[in-house]
């Protein structure tokens, strides 16, 4: 007996805890530390990393996506270099999903990461990634990574692969309401970002 059923085949994708490469990538891109302007509050210290550091590639990801089919999910692994702008730890371009209901988790693989989720109410959250723990994004939350630590910040996410993202939610709100910086004391801390006005969204 035959059938005309064509199913999405099922993958196994052995990930490189260090590295966090990721077999069977469907994508993979990079992120170049000048392709971050306008993401931290020091500006000047970025133009100053920016003069040595701008062609250096800070920010990786593998992502297997089979399909955007209804309940199908995209995983993949974020791959984050340590650093600082000013006192300012590195951080994604962080999003909300354009299916703003759609939920996200991320596993801490390597490093010392943190999550810092913003509700539309302007709450704030954030929450440590290292190893083993699992972060739960519920929906409707902006989020965006940060490496506080001093190694490479890899971690695992998955999402529904029809999520999307909306990036300028951040930058019309002049960013998001709190930064993640050095506390001074080998940790980080969080302080408010005075640009922050989330009328314009
Ligand atoms: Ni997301």
């Amino acid at each position: 007996m035959t059938s005309t059923t064509s199913y999405i085949a099922p993958a196994a994708l052995r990930i490189d805890p260090a590295s966090g490469f990721m077999e069977h990538a469907t994508r993979h891109y990079e992120k170049r530390f000048r392709d971050l302007t306008g993401l931290y509050a020091d500006d000047g210290a970025f133009r100053r990393l920016a003069a040595d550091l701008g062609e250096v590639v800070v920010y990786e990801v593998w992502e297997h996506k089979a399909s955007e089919a209804p309940g199908d999910l995209i995983v993949g692994t974020s791959v984050m270099k340590p650093g600082k702008v000013g006192d300012e730890y590195f951080i994604t371009r962080g999003h909300i999903h354009a299916r703003a209901d759609r939920a996200e988790t991320y596993y801490g693989q390597a490093g010392r990461g943190v999550m810092l989720m913003e509700s539309p109410a302007g709450e704030v959250r954030a929450l440590e990634m290292t190893p083993g723990v699992m972060v739960y994004v519920p929906p409707h939350w902006i989020h965006r990574s940060v490496n506080v630590g001093s190694d490479t910040l890899v971690t695992v996410f998955c999402y529904d692969s029809a999520a999307g993202q909306d990036y300028g939610i951040i930058e019309r709100a002049g960013g998001m309401r709190s930064r993640v910086v050095d506390d001074g004391r080998g940790g980080w801390k969080l302080v408010d970002n005075p640009a922050w006005s989330p009328a314009g969204r």
